[in-house]
């Protein structure tokens, strides 16, 4: 059979990879992917603009393709899985409607509230003068949040009411966020320590995947600006069997239970980000989508086959499934490009040495092929992943792994992992 994996990060890299591994799989496409998925075994890279729905549509119908994966939120709360699916193209990822979970922070929020998930309180406003009469009110820190889609960076934290009004002023009259900013959400600042729980669902059914843990800020001991996501390991500690159970119980079931009751069934991986503090949890967002890098060290953990996993969701089999995952400990280090979050060089060559050890994956995020070379082209490059005994050993293969690249501005954070070995 043949699949196709929309997007172009580390996170479809690694689902392409693993999705080629299957006997019964005899080509992945990727649209558009990126070095490592042109060079992939059974892996092709496709040019058609993902915002073409309809070329997405012929493309499937040509290639008789079996299963459509969406990696990235944008296609999701854009449409692209209703749209497949009204032309019988077995796809994987919500609709439109259930994606505004992610797409809008005022929709979340009030959808926590309607269906009493543990959220921080919150107000919301669509205009500048109302949002900062509401600052003159609160506590601070505070939290003001881009409504839309803002790449991760539409959150901003801030100490006091004067940079909190900043915050606005940059949200609604500089549109620092474009149409992401017509609205805001500002809630209140939680303390903690934060945790992903990410799953596969479909309406009523759940499989969570192995817990991981994410690293969003930049700097060594998360100091500096918040990125996509600078590392990530599985499992993760932090979250214990009995706050597993919890997460389940009052985050993901309720949530889906009440997008059935929307009229807006889930379907694909659902992304809870949480905050922890004394085993009492808090919902800081979802993500419709499989985190990146979190995908990474999860997906060298999977035994079980992805596109069987995939398959069974659209077919509304969860029930039977049994989802199997090796003991071994996985660590996945971000190689970033000199300047992200904020502007960053690109092109720049990338050499690799050969490097014989097992058990470990070099995964592309913002790569190209041109001219038989490798040349960057994003702010986060690669991601290192391996697997290990225990963290300790996937910790240290995964920057052996590192060692093995190099590219001019190439930095990483030194201690993914660290966290869950306290
Ligand atoms: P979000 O996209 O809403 O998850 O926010 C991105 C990051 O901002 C989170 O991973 C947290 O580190 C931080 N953040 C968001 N909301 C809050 C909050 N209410 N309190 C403290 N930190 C927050
Ligand atoms: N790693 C966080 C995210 O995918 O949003």
């Amino acid at each position: 059979m043949y699949i196709l994996v929309v997007g172009s990060g580390g996170r479809e890299h690694a689902l392409a990879w693993k999705c080629a591994q299957d006997i019964s799989v005899s080509e992945v496409f990727v649209c558009p992917g990126n070095a490592g998925t042109a060079l992939e075994n059974k892996v092709s890279n496709v040019a058609i603009n993902v915002d073409d729905f309809t070329a997405v549509k012929d493309f499937c119908i040509e290639k008789n393709i079996a299963l459509v994966i969406v990696g990235p939120e944008q296609p999701l709360v854009d449409g692209l899985v209703d749209y497949l699916h009204s032309n019988n193209i077995r796809t994987f990822g919500p609709s439109s409607a259930a994606a505004q979970l992610e797409g809008s922070k005022k929709f979340s929020k009030d959808f926590f509230i309607k269906y009493g998930i543990p959220t921080a309180t919150y107000a919301a406003f669509d205009n500048f003068d109302n949002a900062k009469e509401y600052l003159k009110q609160i506590p601070y820190p505070t939290v003001v949040k881009a409504d839309g889609l803002a790449a991760g960076k539409g959150v901003i934290i801030c100490q006091t009411e004067s940079e909190a009004l900043e915050a606005l002023v940059s949200i609604f009259k500089d549109q620092a966020f474009g149409d992401a900013g017509t609205s805001v959400v500002i809630e209140d600042f939680l303390v903690g320590e934060e945790a992903s729980f990410i799953a596969v669902v479909s309406k009523d059914k759940i499989i969570p995947l192995a817990t991981s843990q994410d690293h969003k800020a930049v700097g060594d001991g998360d100091v500096g600006l918040n990125t996509g996501g600078m590392g990530a390991y599985s499992p993760a500690p932090i979250v214990d069997e009995e706050l597993h159970q919890k997460i389940i119980d009052e985050v993901m079931k309720p949530t889906m239970r009440g997008l059935i009751i929307e009229d807006s069934p889930y379907l694909g991986f659902l992304y809870a980000g949480l905050m922890i503090n004394n085993g009492e949890l808090k919902v800081l967002e979802f993500n419709c989508r499989f985190g990146d890098p979190e995908t990474q060290p999860i997906l060298l953990r999977l035994k079980s086959s992805l596109v069987e996993l995939c398959l069974a969701a659209i077919d509304d089999k969860l029930n039977d499934y049994q989802i199997q995952w090796t003991d071994e400990h996985a660590c996945g280090v971000v190689i970033a490009s000199q300047g992200y979050p904020e502007d960053y060089t690109k092109n720049n060559e990338v050499t690799f040495e050969s490097s014989a050890m097992d058990g470990k994956k070099l995964f592309h995020a913002g790569t190209k092929l041109q001219d038989n070379k490798v040349l960057t082209s994003g702010g986060r490059v690669f991601c290192a992943t391996a697997l290990g005994k225990d963290l300790q050993e996937a910790q240290s293969k995964a920057y052996d792994l590192v060692e093995s690249v190099s590219f001019n501005g190439a930095f990483c954070r030194k201690d993914i992992g660290n966290k869950g070995m306290k």
